[in-house]
C-alpha cells in the first residue's frame, strides 16, 4: 500500500497553502535540487561536453521514457521524452496520416486542448493535401467512427471538465473501422492508471509538468505502438532520429523503433529534474492513486456542494468518469479563483466560466481538502470575490 504520508514529505510546498492546482503544474520535488544542482556542478560544470558520453545525456530521454512506460502501461523502449507537447501531437499526427494515406478525415471532440486542434489545424495547411478536421461532442466520439476517418485524436481526460474518455473501448471500435488512435495522457499520466498497450492505442503523448512534477516547461513524451514502430516515419526528421546521427549523413534514415521519434538536443538539466520525480513514482502504485484521488474529490465534491449553491458542478458526479480533477461553473470564476489564491487554494480557471481543482494524492489529503472546501465557502457566502481588483486578468489563468 502506498505510503502518501511518506511521499507528501518528498514535494516542498509552502506552509498555509492547499495546493489544488498540480493538475497544471507540479510542486518541487525537494530532491530534485539536488538531482538539479549536482547535474550543473558534476556534469555541466566538471566534464562539459563529454557528459553526454559519461554522465549518459545522450541516453537520459529514452531511459525517462522506460521509466514513464511503466507508469502507462508501455513496454520498455517504446517511450520517448522530449520536446514540448504540442510538438509530439504534431509529430503523432503527421505519422499517423501518413500510415492510414487513403483517408482525409481527422476526428477529435469539442473538449480538446485547444493545441491539439490547432497543430492539427496548421499540420492540414501544411500538408495541402484536402485533410480536414472533424469534431464531434465527448459524448458523441463512438457514433462518429466512420470508415472515411484516418486519425482519432482525443485527450483521455477532458482539460476542463475533468471528463474520462473509455479509451479501451473507442480504440477498439476505432480499430474496427479501420481508423487509428492518437490518445494526449496530459491529465492521464500519474493521474489515472493508464495502460496504453491493453488499450492497443497506436501513439500516446504526453507531458511530465503536471502529475509527473519535472517542473514548469518539463519535457513531454510519446509513445508508438511496437507493431508502428518501424512503420511510421517521423515528421519533424531531426538529427538525433537519424539513425546515425554522428555520421552526418545529408540524407535522412529513421533509427529504428522509438528512437527515430527524438527530435534535437534533449533539456538535459529539466530532465534532472523529472529524474528525481520520477523516484517518487516507484513508491507508488497507480491503483491506491485512483482510489484516493476518487476519494478527496468525492469529499470535495461533497463540501463544496453544500457549502456554495452558486457553484454548479462540471465535472462527472461519478468519479469512474472522471480524471483527478473537479471542475465548477460559476459566473464570476476569474474573480472567485484570484480570490481563493490570495486566502491560500490555489486551483485555476478556464474561460468562460470554469474553476478548476486537481487533487493528488501524492500531496494532498483530506485534510487539505476539508481546509480549502471551508474557504471556498467563506469565499462564496461573503462574496469575497466581488473586489475590482480581481478583475484583473493576468497573463496566465
Ligand atoms: C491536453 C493538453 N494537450 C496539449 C497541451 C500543450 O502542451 P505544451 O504546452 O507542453 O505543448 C496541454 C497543456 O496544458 C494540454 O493540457
Amino acid at each position: 500500500v502506498t505510503d502518501f504520508t511518506r511521499t507528501k514529505s518528498l514535494f516542498q510546498l509552502p506552509e498555509n497553502l492547499v495546493y489544488l492546482d498540480g493538475n497544471s503544474l507540479g510542486p518541487l520535488p525537494r530532491a530534485a535540487v539536488a538531482s538539479v544542482s549536482e547535474m550543473m556542478r558534476d556534469e555541466w560544470g566538471d566534464m562539459l561536453i563529454a557528459g553526454w558520453n559519461n554522465a549518459g545525456w545522450i541516453d537520459q530521454p529514452a531511459r525517462l521514457g522506460d521509466r514513464i512506460g511503466t507508469l502507462i502501461g508501455a513496454p520498455s523502449g517504446t517511450v520517448m521524452v522530449g520536446d514540448t507537447l504540442s510538438i509530439k501531437v504534431y509529430q503523432a499526427l503527421a505519422s499517423a496520416l501518413e500510415i492510414n494515406a487513403e483517408r482525409k478525415i481527422i476526428l477529435s471532440d469539442t473538449g480538446n486542448f485547444p493545441s491539439d486542434l490547432y497543430m492539427a489545424e496548421g499540420l492540414i495547411k501544411s500538408l495541402d493535401k484536402g485533410y480536414r478536421l472533424k469534431l464531434c461532442e465527448p459524448e458523441a466520439v463512438a457514433d462518429c467512427l466512420t470508415e472515411d476517418i484516418a486519425v482519432l485524436l482525443l485527450t483521455e481526460v477532458d482539460y476542463r471538465t475533468g471528463r474520462l474518455h473509455h479509451m479501451k473501448t473507442l480504440t477498439e471500435k476505432a480499430h474496427e473501422k479501420g481508423i487509428l488512435t492518437i490518445w494526449d495522457l496530459a491529465h492521464s499520466a500519474g493521474a489515472l492508471p493508464v495502460n496504453v498497450s491493453a488499450a492497443e492505442a497506436d501513439f500516446a503523448v504526453g507531458c511530465t509538468y503536471k502529475y509527473l512534477n519535472s517542473g514548469p516547461g518539463g519535457p513531454a513524451f510519446i509513445y508508438l505502438a511496437p507493431r508502428l514502430a518501424n512503420k511510421a516515419r517521423p515528421a519533424l526528421p531531426g538529427w538525433l532520429g537519424h539513425a546515425q546521427p554522428f555520421a552526418f549523413d545529408p540524407e535522412y534514415r529513421p533509427a529504428p523503433g522509438i528512437e527515430r521519434m527524438r527530435v534535437g538536443t534533449p533539456p538535459i538539466i529539466q530532465l534532472a529534474a523529472l529524474e528525481a520525480s520520477l523516484d517518487i513514482w516507484d513508491l507508488v502504485d497507480m491503483n491506491d492513486v485512483r482510489t484516493k484521488s476518487s476519494e478527496l474529490s468525492d469529499l470535495f465534491i461533497e463540501l463544496v456542494e453544500a457549502g456554495c449553491p452558486d457553484l454548479k458542478l462540471a465535472s462527472p458526479r461519478d468519479s469512474r468518469q472522471r480524471g483527478s480533477q473537479v471542475s465548477f461553473h460559476f459566473e464570476h470564476g476569474y474573480a472567485a479563483m484570484r480570490a481563493l489564491i490570495d486566502r491560500g487554494v490555489v486551483g485555476d480557471f478556464r474561460a468562460p466560466d470554469v474553476m478548476r481543482f486537481g487533487f493528488t494524492p501524492l500531496y494532498i489529503d483530506a485534510e487539505d481538502v476539508n481546509k480549502a472546501a471551508s474557504i471556498i465557502a467563506e469565499v462564496m457566502t461573503k462574496r469575497l470575490w466581488d473586489n475590482a481588483e480581481y478583475l484583473v486578468q493576468s497573463p496566465v489563468t
